[in-house]
């Protein structure tokens, strides 16, 4: 079998066209689908042909695609194509580029904006390719409406002629379905010698990359079309409502995946999992679903419905509804949700739970700990086994800096406290409903700080006459005589 390593592979990824029709400050290669740049996931199929070079063509935003490459893939070489005169003219601009011991062995050309192009089929067009000792190959596909495409042309036996492009084409060369990709491969001796014969005598008036192939021929070389099934690995976005499509087609193939690997998706049609996702087997996920950037679920868990994960980790057998969470990790058989919001650096320890309208950040809540409801836990600790009651807040922040809350093991934090930082609670403590916890409390000590309850008897029927509060007091006086008016003073 012959491997991408055997053979000497140089990839050049053009991404200098302006993409115009994405009508967007962002160049259209750097468009996100799935969680990665289209242009990351281009890299990313061609990292699977292991290129000995890859040259990466910029033009237009230059510095915001050529950071964002370079950064993607530090060893790619950036040539820069000052005006888009066209794929010919932009692979003369790599070729300058690139070290003259390089321009050997085959060079793959490839388009910046295909997200989504596997690996395999590079591999196995390239493998083609070589196998059949051409000067040139087309990656082509038939299409049901070629409009726009540039067209592969046959002989009467079949064999490849050229590519003739939309513009150029008769109405019988306009017939033909099989269309040129924008992916060819190339022998590097061939190249070397076509580059400089490109001419832009054209419709278009550009240097056209596709004249090679005619060029091959009449150098006597064996050119040749791989057809690939998939047509939409090679299809690219050009405008907002293709990106779309294809993003919905990219999570659809990521999401048939993960059925095949065993993780049940009750809806596909709207859960969304960025290529990056680890799931186990076993995994539940709920309708409303998506799970972003590098987050990871484990075994038997269960998310959903509608939850935003991004790089989240959750624990085999957790239980996460309703929740948006970002740089989140729960625990083997946590509780999170419905409602629930974990900011980054959440640690929601195994067995513990995060209800209903809780907050969280940067806390750390261990083992079998429970903030049940409505509560805001920032910039804490919370110890193993520790109940924390329902309306709870952090009070973090000071209004200049932030401070830590710590809680020990097994307390029980009553309903209503404010836990004013930086401040300690210890093992074993308790503390009444409505405290407010300024200073530390040791462990086992209750803290109480609300005062002792006034009752004054009659108020309403004094201060607030003639309103609803004070008929139904009266009225209630009225049904039950026992009840004081009070007359004392306030
Ligand atoms: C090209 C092909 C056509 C093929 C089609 C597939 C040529 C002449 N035609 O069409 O046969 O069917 O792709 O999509 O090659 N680019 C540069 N610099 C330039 C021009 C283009 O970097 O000067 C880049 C673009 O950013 C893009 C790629 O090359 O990534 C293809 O260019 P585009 O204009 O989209 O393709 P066409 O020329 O229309
Ligand atoms: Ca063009």
């Amino acid at each position: 079998m012959s491997t991408a390593s055997s053979y000497p592979v140089t990839v050049i990824v053009l991404a200098a066209g302006g993409g115009t029709r994405m009508k967007s400050k962002t160049m259209k290669v750097l468009h996100p689908i799935a969680g990665r740049s289209m242009i990351g996931h281009v890299l990313d199929a061609v990292a699977g042909l292991e290129p000995h070079r890859v040259v990466a063509v910029v033009g237009n935003q230059r510095e915001q695609v050529g950071s964002h490459i370079q950064q993607l893939l530090p060893g790619a070489v950036l040539a820069v194509q000052e005006s888009q005169d066209g794929t010919g003219h932009a692979v003369r601009v790599a070729w300058e580029a690139l070290d003259p011991a390089d321009r050997t062995g085959t060079v793959l050309v490839t388009a910046g904006d295909t997200p989504l192009l596997e690996g395999e089929s590079l591999r196995a067009f390239v493998e083609e390719h070589t196998a059949a000792g051409r000067g040139a190959s087309i990656l082509s596909g038939v299409v049901p409406n070629p409009h726009g495409y540039g067209r592969v042309l046959r002989d009467a036996t079949g064999a490849v002629t050229g590519i003739v492009e939309q513009k150029d084409a008769t109405p019988e060369e306009a017939a033909v379905c099989e269309i040129n990709s924008g992916i060819l491969a190339f022998d590097a001796a061939f190249l070397d010698s076509a580059l400089p014969r490109l001419t832009n005598d054209n419709a278009n008036g550009e240097y056209y990359l596709t004249d090679t192939v005619q060029l091959a021929r009449e150098d006597g070389l064996v050119v040749g079309a791989f057809a690939i099934d998939d047509v939409l690995q090679t299809e690219g976005a050009n405008d907002r409502a293709q990106l779309a499509a294809l993003a919905k087609e990219k999570n659809r193939r990521i999401l048939t995946r993960w059925m095949k690997d065993g993780v049940t998706i009750v809806d596909p049609d709207t859960t969304w999992v960025d290529v990056d996702v680890r799931l186990d087997r076993d995994v539940t996920i709920l309708p409303g679903v998506q799970l972003l950037g590098a987050t990871v679920v484990a075994e038997d868990a269960v998310v959903g419905p509608d939850c935003t994960l991004k790089d989240v980790e959750v624990g085999s057998g957790a239980r996460v509804v309703r929740t948006h969470a970002e740089l989140a990790v729960i625990g083997a058989d946590a509780n999170v949700g419905p409602f629930s919001y974990l900011r980054p650096g959440t640690e929601l320890g195994s067995g513990g739970k995060v209800g209903g309208f809780v907050e969280t950040k940067n806390a750390r809540i261990g083992e079998g700990a429970k903030v049940p409801h409505l509560s805001y836990v920032g910039d804490a600790e919370i110890g193993e086994g520790t109940n924390v009651g329902a309306g709870t807040i952090f009070a973090n922040y000071d209004g200049v800096a932030k401070h830590r809350t710590v809680i020990g093991r097994h307390a029980r934090t009553a309903s209503n406290n404010t836990f004013v930082a930086p401040v300690r609670i210890g093992d074993g403590a308790a503390t009444g409903a409505g405290t407010v916890v300024r200073e530390d409390v040791p462990p086992g000590a209750l803290a109480v700080s609300a005062g002792p309850q006034r009752t004054i008897e009659g108020w309403t029927l004094r201060r607030r006459p003639g309103t609803a509060q004070a008929e139904a007091a009266r009225a209630a006086e009225e049904r039950d005589p026992t009840i004081s008016h009070g007359g004392q003073g306030e």
